[in-house]
């Protein structure tokens, strides 16, 4: 069976933002994305609003609902959003002032697994999915579970930067376990940073996976070939 692609539309409002102008629009992106395979559209609505905004996360859901990855912290005001514009999963993110890019999956400190726990009960009783974004570690795959997620999305950021196929083996070994695991724990399983045309195949290949967010290189790709034809060509490989 092939496997769900969520379209990470994130660097669509980068460009946008560039400029503070009215183009390019996520939602148009988002629509063609999912005309050419797409399952999801994944945006992060960050703290800083770098690139995807309130009004953009508003006009996605209002039109693709079912179909919309919202990645967030765990702040009470991204819970508020969340609440209020109702995507259809939620996937709660680590997120640290200054960084470019999400680094890792949640620590699970008593403090984090307070907060994370009271945002998904508040998250499932507007019936909205939650996915937590973990390392693959078995010790915070069984705090998601603990937690109550309905998904976990395992940290991909090791595997993709790692330096030597042997140590990216290794890496592929955890993502395997922890898919195994997860399973056991009743949790549905997404992973996803970093991956690429030349590494997401061996990731997909992990039985049990049902989801791959990608975003970074799909978007880098549209640039030489046109988003249609960079979303169909991810979507072909999975
Ligand atoms: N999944 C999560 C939780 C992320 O934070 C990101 C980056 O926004 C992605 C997937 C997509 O990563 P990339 O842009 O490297 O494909």
């Amino acid at each position: 069976m092939s496997l769900a692609l969520g379209v990470n539309i994130d660097h669509i409002a980068t460009l946008r933002q560039a400029r503070r102008a009215g183009f390019p629009d996520p939602l148009a992106f988002a629509s063609l994305a999912l005309a050419c395979g797409a399952d999801y559209i994944v945006v992060h609505l960050r703290r800083d609003r770098r690139h995807i905004q309130e009004h953009d996360l508003a006009r996605l859901c209002k039109k693709f609902r079912k179909q919309i990855h919202l990645e967030c912290s765990y702040t009470p005001q991204m819970q508020e959003a969340a609440l209020k514009y109702k995507p259809y999963s939620v996937c709660i993110v680590p997120e640290l002032p200054g960084e470019v890019t999400t680094t890792g999956g949640l620590k699970f400190t008593p403090a984090v697994q307070k907060r994370v726990g009271e945002m998904t009960q508040a998250l499932h009783k507007k019936g909205i999915k939650v996915s937590l974004f973990v390392s693959p570690e078995a010790a915070d795959i069984r705090a998601a579970a603990k937690l109550g997620a309905d998904i976990v999305e395992l940290c991909t950021r090791d595997y993709s930067e790692a330096a030597t196929k042997k140590q990216a083996q290794k890496l592929l070994q955890d993502l395997a376990l922890s898919t195994l695991l997860a399973k056991e724990l009743g949790l549905e399983v997404h992973a996803g940073h970093g991956l690429d045309y030349n590494n997401v195949l061996a990731v997909a290949d992990i039985g049990g996976m049902a989801c791959m967010n990608i975003g970074f290189s799909i978007i880098a790709r549209s640039l030489e070939v046109g988003l249609p034809s960079a979303v169909a060509e991810m979507k072909e490989l999975l």
